[in-house]
């Protein structure tokens, strides 16, 4: 017996293309979400969220495969029938309905009593932290306001799992942050299941328990925000998800959980791998930039063990605020990027343009990612 909120087994979404042959929207995905978590579909435009997201509401039917809601196939239970209830991108507020009116909408479609429909109306806006504003029309709120309207909407008909499809989409940046931190405390408040579509990396990362990142239809990677960051299994994640610099190498030796990685040049590092590699094996080495650290050469300073260290040349510095980028090239021609951190208002750059540097970073800091 299972005890997930929701289940996709072996899920494909095909359309027709208009143009000919087929699209394949979701290809072969399967993963689970647990009861009360609130889980990310996290990919670019085009790779699939949506459609995944429609077919759990019922609004799309797969092409092949199963989705499960608490353990029972809903195959053909129509939208209306199922346990869930979606919040859109393009929050469709009726403009000439009071903001209760438009809450209580789908209650009063039901033949719910007046009574009851007017105590729900104030639970849900009180959940949303909207209570007294039931009789102001949607334009008289802001757009963050607004979006929680239509959040108390979708979760007046108590939903056992809210879908959310990009539904911050059309706010500015800060108030985008500020609604991400609320709709993230809220979920935590009604204990409800979120499933949460977004294109957006780091809002992904900020309110997600787990994420699974999409790519052209195909789950790659599920895990939780650090599990995403800081251990990518594939070269699209490690991309898409922060920043990362890319290193060719080959396997050159095989050790207990590490591998050692020749990039050429004589130049050779020991790193951490989960995956079986053979030697021989060409390999991409990822590292955060965050994870490098540069000193001059010459400055005195001792190698950990279990760290690597490298000599490059510096081609450009850029100051952000935060950090400092330190943008460079290998003797072999690879280009990295070492990201430091300005810990005090003094802090002084640790290298000027066309410096020969030093870069260290820990075995625990590289991942050995495959094709
Ligand atoms: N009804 C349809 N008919 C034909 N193709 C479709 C249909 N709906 C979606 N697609 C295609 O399926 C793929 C996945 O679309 P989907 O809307 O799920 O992407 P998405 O990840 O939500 O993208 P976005 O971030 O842009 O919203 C796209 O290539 C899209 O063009
Ligand atoms: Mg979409």
């Amino acid at each position: 017996m299972t005890n997930w909120a929701i289940e996709l087994r072996n899920v494909s979404k095909r359309f027709p293309n208009p143009s000919g042959g087929e699209v394949i929207a979701v290809n072969h995905v399967s993963l689970q979400i647990n009861d009360g978590e609130f889980f990310s579909l996290l990919g670019p435009s085009g790779c699939g969220k949506t459609t995944s997201l429609r077919m759990i509401a019922g609004f799309e039917m797969p092409s092949a495969g199963e989705i499960l809601i608490h353990g029972k196939s809903v195959g053909h239970i129509p939208p209306f029938k199922r346990p869930v209830n979606t919040v859109f991108q393009h929050y469709a507020l009726f403009p000439h309905m009071t903001v209760g009116q438009n809450v209580g909408f789908g209650l009063e479609m039901k033949g719910i009593a007046k009574a009851e429909i007017k105590q729900r109306v104030g639970e849900a806006l009180e959940m949303v932290r909207l209570a007294g504003m039931e009789s102001r029309k949607p334009k008289q709120l802001s757009g963050g306001q607004q979006q929680r309207v239509s959040v108390a909407r979708a979760l007046i008909n108590r939903p056992e799992v809210l879908l959310l499809d990009e539904p911050l989409g059309a706010l500015d940046l800060k108030l985008r942050k500020e609604m991400q931190l609320e709709l993230k405390t809220l979920q935590r408040e009604v204990g409800i299941t979120f499933i949460y579509v977004t294109h957006d990396q780091e809002e992904a990362l900020t309110m997600s328990d787990r994420i699974a990142v999409m790519n052209l239809g195909n789950v790659l990677q599920i895990g939780t925000p650090s599990e995403i960051y800081e251990h990518p299994e594939d070269k699209f994640v490690a991309d898409f998800i922060g920043e990362s610099n890319f290193l060719e190498a080959v396997v050159s030796e095989l050790g207990q959980g590490t591998v050692e990685v020749d990039l050429g040049n004589g130049l050779k590092f020991q790193i951490m791998s989960k995956h079986s590699l053979t030697r021989g094996q060409k390999v991409t080495v990822a590292i955060r930039p965050e994870k490098l650290s540069i000193r001059p050469v010459g400055a005195a300073m001792a190698v950990e063990s279990g760290s690597n260290q490298f000599s490059g040349r510096v081609d450009e510095i850029v100051y952000i605020g935060t950090d400092t980028h330190y943008d460079l090239h290998l003797p072999d021609g690879q280009r990295i990027r070492v990201r430091e951190q300005n810990h005090s208002p003094s802090s002084r750059l640790l290298a000027n343009v066309g410096d020969e540097v030093l870069v260290n970073f820990s075995q625990e800091a590289a991942q050995a990612l495959v094709d």
